[in-house]
């Protein structure tokens, strides 16, 4: 039955190209002939040209098309409830702690600030001194490792002379990477954060200590976390929401950074973490300075480094006059559009952050120090070659 079917089937294929074509099938030529036959030769070469144009334009800039459509495929988070942030230096502790509805406390709450360090000294510096007044432990663990895998120097190790006025309250760790080739670099990631769980731990933190959960450049103000550790009744878990810059504080972007975190410490609840834990956000908190680097070589690092490698479509992201280039037309690293989730706020976002010239309300450190800072400020986008 089997060598008789295909016999078959190989016989009918015979018959149809014979009768469409009118030709025997038996050579190569006429067979391509006949494949042909009733093709025009323009289509088909606008085919051959236009297929891989399309297909290398998808490659390229995909996206921008899934960016630019997530309104489609993807509706918004959950509003946040934003609690109204009352500030003034002249206002008494216990007049700020009413106009939140909350009491003052006769002594304040310990504040612990807990981060994992990479390599952005300044921003750190920045941090540790506007936090300062407020803190009692600083907690930073840093790795050999970054999230994606590359061998990185303990740059806090080597450079902890900066840091003398934390000293006495510092808590340090260090953690060897893993090195798994081809992980996704989420893994690295929360596999540090666990070893910070422990840290912290280490760092003798209480129950209703205060823990702050952030990134280095995530800095909330001064002001916020004296406010949060003063008053009685404040939430258990509390998001904060920071002005959010690109390159320094230049280039103001939004206010919707809110992924920094405050907590009152619960032993055995309380876990590391860097995504939404609740619904409350409080106001105008302090700042996110994203990419606020001092060497072009650091963006370069930071571009391969971390979670998102996989947005250095092409080489030429990492060279260092168009990096250059971007950073003071406040444009975009990795040439992608803006997440958002209306097609109101993709369009108003589309194409470079104008230029602010407020450098009101700013980390009072940078001010008191502008001659080592002076490229976080507006109107200095250049930035030498490397440390
Ligand atoms: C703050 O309050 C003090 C005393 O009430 C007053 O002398 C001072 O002028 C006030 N400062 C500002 C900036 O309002
Ligand atoms: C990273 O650190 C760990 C722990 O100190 C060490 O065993 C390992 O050799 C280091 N790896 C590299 C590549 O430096």
């Amino acid at each position: 039955m089997p060598p008789e079917a295909g016999n078959y089937g190989h016989k009918k294929n015979d018959g149809i190209c014979n009768s469409v074509c009118g030709e025997p099938a038996s050579k190569a030529m006429s067979r391509l002939k006949c494949a042909l036959r009733g093709f025009d030769f323009r289509v088909l070469l606008a085919l051959l040209i236009g297929v891989p144009m399309v297909l290398f334009m998808i490659y390229a800039h995909g996206q921008k098309v899934t960016y630019f459509l997530r309104p489609i495929w993807e509706s918004p988070p959950e509003p946040f409830k934003i609690l109204p942030h009352y500030y003034n230096e002249n206002v008494t502790m216990e007049n700020l702690c009413k106009l939140h509805g909350w009491k003052v406390r006769e002594t304040p709450r310990r504040v612990f600030d807990a981060v994992l360090f990479s390599n952005e000294l300044d921003i750190l510096e920045l941090r540790w001194n506007e936090l300062s007044p407020y803190v009692s432990e600083f907690v930073l663990l840093e790795s050999n490792s970054t999230f994606t895998g590359i061998t990185k120097s303990l740059h806090f190790k080597e450079n902890r002379h900066r840091f003398r006025f934390a000293e006495s309250r510092l808590t340090y760790g260090m953690i060897g990477g893993r090195f798994v080739k081809g992980e996704n670099p989420f893994v690295e990631e929360s596999y540090q954060r666990v070893a910070l769980d422990q840290l912290i731990k280490i760092a003798k933190i209480e129950d209703d200590d205060i823990l702050i959960m952030s990134d280095v450049d995530e800095i909330p103000s001064g002001h916020t976390m004296d406010l949060l550790r003063w008053c009685d009744d404040t939430p258990q878990i509390i998001h904060l929401q920071l002005r959010n810059y690109l390159y320094s504080f230049e280039f103001f972007l939004d206010d919707k950074s809110w992924r920094a975190s405050i907590h009152r410490y619960k032993s055995g609840t309380t876990r590391y973490a860097h995504y939404r834990q609740t619904d409350v956000l409080l106001a105008d908190s302090g700042w996110h300075c994203s990419f606020c680097f001092r060497y072009i070589s650091d963006f370069a690092f930071k571009m391969q480094a971390y979670s998102h490698v996989d947005r250095i479509k092409f080489k030429y992201f990492l060279n260092p006059e168009r990096i250059q280039d971007v950073i003071c037309r406040g444009a975009d690293l990795f040439d992608m559009l803006p997440e958002e989730y209306t097609f109101q706020e993709i369009i108003a976002k589309l194409g470079p952050i104008p230029s602010t010239y407020s450098a009101v309300h700013l980390p009072s450190f940078l001010l008191q120090n502008v001659d080592r800072y002076r490229y976080l400020l507006p109107g200095n986008c250049r930035r030498e070659k490397s440390g």
